[in-house]
């Protein structure tokens, strides 16, 4: 089987990393990691990537706000299209300030596509995302998904998806009393960990647990899934299709999902 080559964005750990260059290395998954991309020069995920001899690379972010503030010419990429970008996130302007909108969005823009040309220079197949902390824009969605090769950014999320997304899913379980807990492996779309789901992985909540033994609990679970679902991948076994439900009353509901074809 050919490897998949696979491009990885962190922000902090990598444990995440960690586990799927190690399944890599030991064959369990029929792949290569090409690249390692982080917006934290101080992120220890970079550091496991030297340790591998994988090549990596950091866009400051900051650095791109500050460029952008002083008018910096070139800031701004070419084909970025402002109405396209609130359309596709169903952002409306009118409901706040668009003047910060207008310049949050940009900056974004001007990261991502400093984002897409360094990890240009390393061809991948998947886009895994491991506790990368930063959202990406429909702007970067599509340059990654060009319609040939359809989706191929994937995130882990520390919650069982639909339930806590955003950025402390062990953290709202918990605060929340669920009596579990768990994680998600699903692909990027426009929407806060809203895409297709590929896989989960569920643990119990014992009454004696805090949210650092939940957080022990979930992430030696996302190591396992990580693992599951870039393999899927990789063996081409993920396909995602459109399905329309039949509702009460005649309503019906269409989602887009994850099959795993044995
Ligand atoms: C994980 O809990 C992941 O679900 C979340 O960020 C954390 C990253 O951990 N998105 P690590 O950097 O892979 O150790």
């Amino acid at each position: 089987m050919n490897k998949i080559r696979i491009g990885v964005l962190v922000s902090g750990g990598g444990s995440n990393l960690q586990a799927i260059i190690d399944a890599c290395e030991a064959g369990r998954i029929p792949g290569k990691v090409v690249f390692v991309g982080s917006d934290n020069s101080d992120a220890y995920g970079l550091e496991r990537a030297k340790r591998h001899k994988i090549p990596a690379f950091v866009v400051n972010y900051r650095k791109i706000a500050r460029c952008y503030d002083q008018e910096k010419e070139g800031t701004i990429p070419d084909d970025f299209n402002l109405h396209e970008i609130l359309e596709k996130q169903r952002l409306f302007p009118q409901s706040g300030d668009p003047t910060k909108l207008a310049r949050f969005l940009g900056i974004r823009a001007s990261a991502e596509r400093a984002l897409i040309d360094k990890m240009n220079t390393h061809p991948f197949d998947l886009l895994v995302l491991a506790g990368f902390m930063r959202t990406l824009s429909p702007y970067f969605i599509d340059r990654i998904n060009m319609s040939r090769l359809g989706h191929r950014i994937m995130n882990i999320h520390p919650a069982l998806l639909p339930a806590f997304p955003g950025t402390d899913g062990y953290g709202d379980t918990f605060r929340y009393g669920c009596k579990v807990g768990g994680c998600t492996v699903h692909f990027v779309d426009y929407g806060e960990d809203s895409g297709p789901i590929i896989g989960q992985k569920a643990f119990e909540i014992d009454p004696g647990d805090t949210l650092e033994t939940i957080k022990e609990k979930g992430l030696h679970l996302e190591w396992e899934l990580y693992e599951d679902s870039v393999r899927l991948f990789a063996e081409g076994r993920l396909k995602i299709i459109r399905k329309v439900f039949d509702l009460k009353g005649g309503r019906k509901i269409e989602r887009t999902i994850v099959e795993i074809e044995s």
